[in-house]
C-alpha cells in the first residue's frame, strides 16, 4: 500500500510540472489543442509507470519430499530427489478434471524457474534460498491434488490425503519459520473446496490461495487470502478474427451444465425451466467430461452471452472457459469473489444480475436483448485484453496468472508484517483475529 501511495506520488510531482509546463506554453499559442493533445500522454502515464515496476516478492519454498506434490502427478517420481526445472513433470493439457484446481502446481513450477526472459520482463516472485530474505514462504503441498486423487468416498476415515496433512502440519510447526509467524507469513494453496479439509484449522493464520469462500468461510477473508481463477478447460480461442463478431455469433445466450444443484445452486433448475423455451438461447443438461468441455467449446464460440449460476460453490470452471472464449459473462452468483478485483474491473467485460433479478421473467433476457452491438464489441475488445490474465503456463509470461497471483501476495506482505510486528510485543492473547 506504501509502495503503491508513494509511486502514485511520485508520477504526480513528475507530471503535474509537465501539466503546467504545457498550460504555459498553450498561453501563448493555441491553448485548446496544445493541452488536448498532451491528455492522453497523462491518462496513460506510460514513463511514469514502466519506472516505478517494484522489485520482485522474494519467496522462500519449502523442500517437501516429493510424495506432497509432484509425486502425486507421477507414482515413479522418486521421493528421495529434490525436484528441479529439469525433472519436473509436466502438466499435460488432457489430464482431464484435475487441471481445474492445479493452481498450487503452477505456483511451484513458478518458482522452479530461473531464468530471466530476453524482454526484460521482471517475475513478480522470485525463490531465495536463505530464509533470512524471505517476504513469504510457500508451501509446495498438493493439497487439491491430494485429495482428487486419495479420497474416494467422503466418509472414509485415515486415507492417504489425510495423512499427508496432518504430516504437513507437524512439519510446519516445528519449523523455525513458522514459529517466527505464527504462519502468517506463510502461502498454501487450497483451491479445492475439500482441499487440507481436516487440518486447515490448524493454518488458519496463512494467507491462503482459493478457489472461493464457499466452504471456508470460518477461517478465510478477503483481506488475508487470495481467490485464483480456475486453469480453464477449454482451449484458448487464439484465432478468433471474425470482422463482425457480434454477429458470428448466432447464440444469444448459453449455459451447459449440472441443473440440481444444491444451496445458491438452486436457481440452475429454476432457471432451466424459464429459458429452456427461449429462442437462441441454450440452457442444457451436461456434466462436466471430456466430451462435455469439447461441446461446450463450441457453443462458447459461437454465443454472445455465457450464463455463469452459482452452482454446489459460487464457483466455477465455467467463468473462465468463457473468459478464453471471448464469451461476455453473465453472472448469476450473489456471492462469488472473482480473482485480481484489486487490477481488473469486471463491470467492463461481464454483467451481473442479482438472483432475485435472473428469477423475474423475461428481466435477465429482454435487459441482454437491449445491450446494443456497440456496447457488447466495447466489451468483447475488453475481455480479449485481459484474457491473458487468466493463463496458466510454463515457464510463466507477464502478467499470466501465475505472475498476477503472485503479485495479490507482494500486495499482502504489509498487512502481514503489521500483525507480526504486533503479535511479537502482545503480552496477552491477541484479541484481534
Ligand atoms: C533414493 O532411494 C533409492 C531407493 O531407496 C536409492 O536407490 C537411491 O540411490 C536414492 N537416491 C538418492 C539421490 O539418494
Ligand atoms: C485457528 O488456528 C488456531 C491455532 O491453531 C486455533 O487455535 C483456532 O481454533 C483456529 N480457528 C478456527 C476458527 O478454526
Ligand atoms: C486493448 O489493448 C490495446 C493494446 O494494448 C489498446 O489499444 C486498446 O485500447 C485496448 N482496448 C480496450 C477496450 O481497452
Amino acid at each position: 500500500m506504501q509502495k503503491s501511495i508513494n509511486r502514485t506520488l511520485i508520477c504526480f510531482s513528475l507530471c503535474i510540472p509537465l501539466v503546467f509546463a504545457s498550460l504555459l506554453l498553450a498561453g501563448t499559442l493555441d491553448y485548446k489543442s496544445h493541452f488536448l493533445s498532451f491528455l492522453p500522454q497523462l491518462n496513460n502515464a506510460a514513463p511514469c509507470r514502466a519506472r516505478a515496476q517494484s522489485p520482485p516478492l522474494r519467496v522462500y519454498m519449502y523442500d517437501l519430499p516429493p510424495r506432497f506434490n509432484v509425486g502425486l502427478m507421477d507414482p515413479n517420481f522418486p521421493d528421495n530427489v529434490t525436484v528441479t526445472p529439469s525433472n519436473l513433470p509436466m502438466w499435460r493439457w488432457n489430464d482431464g478434471l484435475r487441471k481445474q484446481h492445479s493452481v498450487e502446481y503452477w505456483m511451484m513450477a513458478s518458482l522452479l524457474y530461473e531464468e530471466n526472459d530476453e524482454s526484460g520482463y521482471t517475475r513478480e516472485a522470485v525463490r531465495v534460498r536463505d530464509p533470512g530474505l524471505a517476504e513469504v514462504f510457500f508451501v509446495p503441498f498438493f493439497s487439491s491434488l491430494s485429495f482428487n486423487i486419495h479420497v474416494r468416498n467422503m466418509a472414509e476415515l485415515n486415507t492417504v490425503d489425510e495423512q499427508l496433512q496432518l504430516e504437513m502440519v507437524n512439519m510446519l510447526r516445528a519449523s523455525d519459520h513458522w514459529k517466527r509467524s505464527g504462519g502468517r507469513d506463510h502461502v498454501i494453496p487450497l483451491h479445492h473446496p475439500n482441499a487440507f479439509r481436516q487440518y486447515r484449522d490448524l493454518v488458519n493464520a496463512s494467507i491462503f490461495i482459493v478457489a472461493d469462500f464457499g466452504r471456508i468461510m470460518k477461517i478465510s477473508r478477503l483481506s488475508k487470502d487470495i481467490v485464483a481463477p480456475y486453469p480453464h478447460m477449454i482451449e484458448s480461442y487464439i484465432s478468433e478474427d471474425h470482422e463482425d463478431p457480434f454477429e458470428a455469433r448466432k447464440t444469444l445466450l448459453f449455459f451447459r451444465g449440472r441443473t440440481k444443484r444444491k444451496d445458491e445452486g438452486k436457481i440452475r433448475a429454476q432457471l432451466h425451466k424459464m429459458l429452456a423455451a427461449t429462442e437462441d438461447v441454450i440452457y442444457e443438461e451436461g456434466s462436466a467430461s471430456e466430451e462435455g468441455f469439447k461441446a461446450s467449446a463450441e457453443q462458447m464460440r459461437s454465443s454472445k452471452f455465457c450464463l455463469h449460476p452459482a452452482g454446489d460453490t459460487p464457483s466455477s470452471c465455467r467463468l473462465f472457459d468463457a473468459i478464453v472464449s471471448h464469451c461476455i459473462p453473465v453472472i448469476v452468483s450473489d456471492r462469488l469473489e472473482l480473482p485480481f478485483e484489486s487490477e481488473i474491473d469486471y463491470k467492463e467485460f461481464a454483467i451481473f444480475f442479482s438472483v432475485n433479478e435472473a428469477l423475474q421473467p423475461g428481466y435477465m433476457i429482454d435487459g441482454l436483448r437491449g445491450i446494443s452491438k456497440e456496447k457488447w464489441t466495447k466489451m468483447w475488445l475488453q475481455l480479449r485484453n485481459i484474457s491473458h490474465h487468466f493463463e496458466f503456463q510454463y515457464p510463466p509470461k507477464k502478467d499470466d496468472s501465475v505472475n498476477m497471483i503472485w503479485r495479490q501476495v507482494k500486495n499482502k506482505v504489509p498487512a502481514v508484517k503489521l500483525a507480526l510486528h504486533r503479535s511479537r510485543r502482545l503480552k496477552i492473547p491477541d484479541w484481534w483475529r
